[in-house]
C-alpha cells in the first residue's frame, strides 16, 4: 500500500507522532504484558552466553550503546560494542563463543551486514534486531528480533530507534532472569516500566509547541551542544546527530563528565548546550557539569523531570518530562530530540524528509 503524510507536513512529523503507539506494539510483542515477563526468543540461551558483541551504524548504534548500560546492569553480562565498520577491521579476539547483536532498521547497511558475517566466521551466534522483516540481515541472523514500527520514510530515524530500544528492553529482561540476576519482582518492576512508556511518551509529545519555541533560537544557531551521563549520554549524541543531519548546525554530543576535558572551551553565550538529565542517581553530577557551562555565559536548555526541574536553578528553558522508571528513560528523553531536531530544520527551510548527502539506507561500506 502506498504510504502517505496523512495530515503531517513531513513524514518525519508523522513518524514521531507515531511512536506512543509502534513501541507499544513492539513491546506487546516482546512481552507478555499480563504475566509481567519478557518472552524468552526462541533460540537463546542467555545462561550460556559469556559475552555479547553489538555493533549497528548510525542511530541504531545509539540504541545499541544504551543496550551496553543495561546488559551490564541489568543482565551483568560483558558488552564489546564499536560501530560496524571499525568493528569489521578492529580484530577483536572473540574466541568463538557469544552472541553478536547487530541492529539495524533497514537490515541491508553494508557495514552491519560484514560485521555479522565477520562475527558468524569467528563462530559467533548471531542475532538482529531489524526493522525489515525480509531483509538481508534479518534473513542471516540465527535469531530475527522484530521492531514493529512499520515503514520509516524519513531518512533521519526517529520511530525505529524508541522501537528498537523497546526491542532490546525486552532482551535485556530476558537476559537477566534467565542469567539470575533479575528476580521475578525485578522482572515485573521492569515490564511494568515499559508497559507505562506508551503513555509517558504520548504525554511527552505534549511538549511539541514548547519545543517548537526553543527551535526558534536554535534556527538562528552554529554550533550546539548535547551532554548527558550514562544511558542519556547515547542520547545526547543522538540529539547531536539529529540536529545534524536534518537542520545541518553543527552539534556534538558529549559524556557530561568529559565537558571540562575539551568541549568546555567552545561555550559561550552563543552555544546553546542542551543537558539531558532526569532525576535519577546521576542528577547531582550532570547538574554540576551544567553549572560549569552557565559559569561560562553558556545558554543551558534542561530536559529533566519535575524534581530535576526544582532542583536546577537557572536555565535558558527547562523541558519538563513525565518522571518515569530509570529503566526507560533513554527512550522517553529521545522525543524531545527528535522534536527539537524537526522543528529547527523545519524553521530553516531544509528538506527535512530528505536531507542533503544522506540516504536511508547505505548499501556501500
Ligand atoms: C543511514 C541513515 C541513518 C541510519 C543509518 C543506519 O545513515 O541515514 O538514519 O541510522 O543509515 O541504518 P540502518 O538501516 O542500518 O539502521
Amino acid at each position: 500500500a502506498q504510504i502517505d503524510k496523512g495530515n503531517y507536513r513531513h513524514f518525519m512529523a508523522k513518524e514521531i507522532a507515531e511512536q506512543p503507539e509502534v513501541v507499544g506494539h513492539t513491546l506487546s510483542h516482546h512481552l507478555d504484558m499480563s504475566a509481567g515477563r519478557a518472552r524468552v526468543p526462541e533460540g537463546l540461551d542467555f545462561a550460556a552466553l559469556d559475552r555479547l558483541a553489538i555493533s549497528a551504524c548510525g542511530t541504531a548504534f545509539y540504541a545499541g550503546l544504551v543496550a551496553r548500560y543495561w546488559f551490564e546492569k541489568y543482565a551483568r553480562m560483558p558488552v564489546d560494542i564499536d560501530i560496524a565498520s571499525e568493528f569489521r577491521y578492529r580484530e577483536p579476539p572473540l574466541n568463538g563463543g557469544g552472541l553478536g547483536i547487530l541492529i539495524s532498521q533497514s537490515g541491508e547497511t553494508a557495514d552491519t551486514l560484514a560485521t555479522l558475517r565477520h562475527c558468524r566466521q569467528q563462530g559467533m551466534q548471531i542475532a538482529s534486531v531489524v526493522n525489515v522483516p525480509t531483509s538481508t540481515i534479518a534473513r542471516e541472523s540465527d535469531v530475527a528480533l522484530p521492531t514493529l514500527a512499520g515503514p520509516e520514510i524519513g531518512v533521519a530515524s526517529t520511530k525505529a530507534f524508541t522501537c528498537q530500544l523497546a526491542t532490546l528492553a525486552s532482551l535485556v529482561i530476558a537476559a537477566g532472569r534467565a542469567r539470575g540476576v533479575l528476580g521475578a519482582d525485578d522482572e515485573a518492576e521492569l515490564v511494568g516500566a515499559l508497559i507505562e512508556l506508551p503513555r509517558l511518551m504520548a504525554e511527552t509529545l505534549k511538549l511539541e509547541p514548547q519545543i517548537e519555541e526553543l527551535a526558534r533560537t536554535f534556527a538562528k544557531v552554529q554550533d550546539a551542544l548535547y551532554l548527558g551521563r550514562g544511558t542519556s549520554y547515547p542520547i545526547a549524541m543522538e540529539g547531536a546527530l539529529k540536529l545534524k543531519e536534518i537542520s545541518y548546525i553543527h552539534a556534538e554530543g558529549y559524556a557530561a563528565g568529559e565537558l571540562k576535558h575539551g568541549p568546555i572551551a567552545l561555550v559561550d553565550e552563543k552555544v546553546p548546550v542542551v543537558v539531558l538529565a532526569p532525576f535519577d542517581n546521576l542528577f547531582e553530577k550532570t547538574v554540576s557539569n551544567m553549572q560549569e557551562v552557565a559559569a561560562r555565559g553558556g545558554k543551558i536548555v534542561l530536559v529533566t523531570d519535575a524534581a530535576g526541574a526544582e532542583h536546577a536553578g537557572e536555565t535558558l528553558k527547562t523541558l519538563v518530562l513525565p518522571s518515569a522508571h530509570p529503566f526507560v528513560t533513554p527512550i522517553l528523553y529521545a522525543l524531545p530530540m527528535q522534536l527539537l531536531a524537526y522543528h529547527t530544520a523545519v524553521f530553516m527551510g531544509t528538506d527535512v524528509d530528505q536531507p542533503r548527502n544522506l540516504a536511508k539506507s547505505v548499501t556501500v561500506e
